[in-house]
């Protein structure tokens, strides 16, 4: 039987400028997606994948939002059992620094990490084929898609260390947005992470790299130095909901799962189809 993975880190720090100005007050992870904040998604993602503990970090303005919202109704169905423990990121260094933070919290286990702007289709859980890969938990995998070239300026991007299509797909480093000429493959990191502890010692030696920022990535590719990082190719890409129309997309894929022939007829109608 693989490992039970307890704890999930979710970064829910971001101010969301691309969000402006919903985000003018309300932080960019409390965005509803129809009937719910962006994060309460990755909660639950989390919890379905076996999590108990959700450690939340969020910014030292209004991330007293985000703990309340899960404090005040702490009996969220789908996660009655997740104890949310909110860690404040005092200042926004980057998402290599707001994993850091979780440090005290995780200790020395295992954990998923899940970027709250990006939710799972129906249906389409990969957290699962992270810890299957993750050879007991001993080693860190990474969720991949494969990209087009426009998305390689965009994404983390990774080194593989054989054949693409090896299995367990073994991995020697990441780069940070490297854009067509720079990418050393096409294989994406989309936000969803199976890390073993060790990235806390490494992250607590990065040093900011793309954009001035203290980088997840570069945490990434040392441990693929280290030769104990691996990749796990998702079948189906994630809702990125941290853009206006990527929002709306979402809003569509998770309404018409929800409300079925409803909704669907509605955008028939509208659409004239
Ligand atoms: C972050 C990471 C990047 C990753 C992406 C996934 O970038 O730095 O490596 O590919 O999330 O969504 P951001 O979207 O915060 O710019």
């Amino acid at each position: 039987m693989s490992q039970r993975i307890e704890v999930a880190v979710i970064p829910a720090a971001g101010r969301g400028t691309r969000m402006r100005p919903a985000t003018r007050v309300v932080p960019k992870a409390l965005l509803t997606v129809v009937d719910r904040p962006a994060i309460q998604y990755a909660v639950e993602e989390a919890a379905r994948a076996g999590a108990t503990e959700a450690v939340l970090v969020v910014d030292l303005d209004v991330g007293h939002l985000i703990q309340q919202h899960f404090l005040v109704e702490n009996r969220l169905p789908g996660i009655e059992h997740v104890r949310i423990r909110p860690v404040v990121q005092e200042e926004a260094l980057g998402l290599g620094h707001a994993v850091y933070e979780a440090r005290e919290v995780v200790r020395d286990r295992p954990f998923f990490c899940l970027l709250a702007d990006n939710i799972v289709r129906p249906g389409k859980d990969v957290l699962p084929a992270l810890v299957d890969s993750s050879d007991e938990g001993k080693t860190s995998v990474m969720c991949l898609r494969r990209l087009s070239d426009e998305y390689l300026s965009k994404y983390g991007v990774v080194i593989p260390a054989g054949g693409e299509h090896d299995e367990p797909l073994e991995l020697a480093g990441a780069v940070e947005k490297p854009g067509v000429e720079r990418a050393p493959s096409r294989l994406g990191l989309i936000g969803r992470y199976l890390f073993t502890p060790e990235v806390f010692d490494i992250l607590d030696g990065v040093k900011p790299g793309h954009g001035g920022e203290i980088q997840l990535t570069d945490a990434i590719d040392e441990l693929g130095k280290r030769g104990r990082l691996r990749g796990s190719i998702a079948d189906s890409d994630l809702l990125d909901v941290g853009n206006p129309l990527g929002l709306l997309e979402a809003s569509v894929e998770l309404g018409l799962a929800k409300f079925g022939y409803a909704f669907e007829s509605q955008l028939r109608d509208r659409l004239g189809s």
